[in-house]
C-alpha cells in the first residue's frame, strides 16, 4: 500500500481508518509508517490526538509523490469542537501531507471525505480489509494497488 501510495499520489491525501476497537487501524498505520521510511518508537496518538512524522527524509521520490511529512491522527477521545483547533488539526488537515485518520466517524462534520477510506474487520486469522477511492487521486492509489504495479 505504500508503495501504491507513492506511485499514484500526488500531493497530500486524507486516509481514513474505521473498525471496532482492536480492528488494526494502528498496525495498518505503523506499518505504513515505517515501510514510509520512519524510523523510532510510532505511538498510538490516542492522548494527543495528532503525531507528526518525517517520512522518506532524503528522498526525492516522496517529496514528488505525498509530500515530507504524515500525521498520525486518532480521534477515539475526540469530544468536542474546541478540541479541534487547540489540537492543531485544522492546520493539519490543511497541508499537503498524508494524513492517516483512525475513528474518522467521531467528527463527522469537520473532516472532509476521504480520498482513501479503508475498513478493517478482524477475521479468523487476519483481517478483512475494504479500500474506497472516494476523490481521482485516492481511486489512483486503489487502481495502482488492485493492479499489483507497486514497483515505484
Ligand atoms: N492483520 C492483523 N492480523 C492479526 N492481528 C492483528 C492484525 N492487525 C492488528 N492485529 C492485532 O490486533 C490488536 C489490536 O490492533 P490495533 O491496536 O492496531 O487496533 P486498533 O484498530 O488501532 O484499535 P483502537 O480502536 O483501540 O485504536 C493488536 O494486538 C494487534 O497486534
Ligand atoms: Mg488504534
Amino acid at each position: 500500500m505504500a508503495h501504491a501510495l507513492l506511485a499514484a499520489a500526488s500531493g497530500g491525501l486524507l486516509v481514513t481508518l474505521r473498525g471496532d476497537l482492536g480492528a488494526g487501524k494502528t498496525t495498518l498505520v505503523r506499518a505504513l509508517l515505517r515501510a514510509l521510511g520512519v524510523h523510532g518508537r510510532i505511538k498510538s496518538p490516542s492522548y494527543a490526538l495528532v503525531e507528526p512524522y518525517a517520512i522518506g527524509e532524503n528522498d526525492i521520490k516522496f517529496k514528488r509523490s505525498i509530500g515530507t511529512h504524515a500525521y498520525h491522527i486518532d480521534l477515539y477521545r475526540f469530544s468536542s469542537p474546541d478540541e479541534w483547533d487547540d489540537a492543531g488539526l485544522r492546520d493539519v488537515l490543511d497541508t499537503h501531507a498524508l494524513c492517516l485518520v483512525e475513528w474518522p466517524e467521531k467528527a463527522p462534520q469537520l473532516l472532509r471525505r476521504a480520498d482513501i477510506d479503508i475498513a478493517l474487520t478482524p477475521s479468523l486469522e487476519g483481517r478483512w480489509i475494504c479500500i474506497h477511492g472516494g476523490s481521482p487521486a485516492g481511486a489512483a492509489v486503489v487502481r495502482q494497488l488492485a493492479s499489483g504495479q507497486t514497483d515505484a
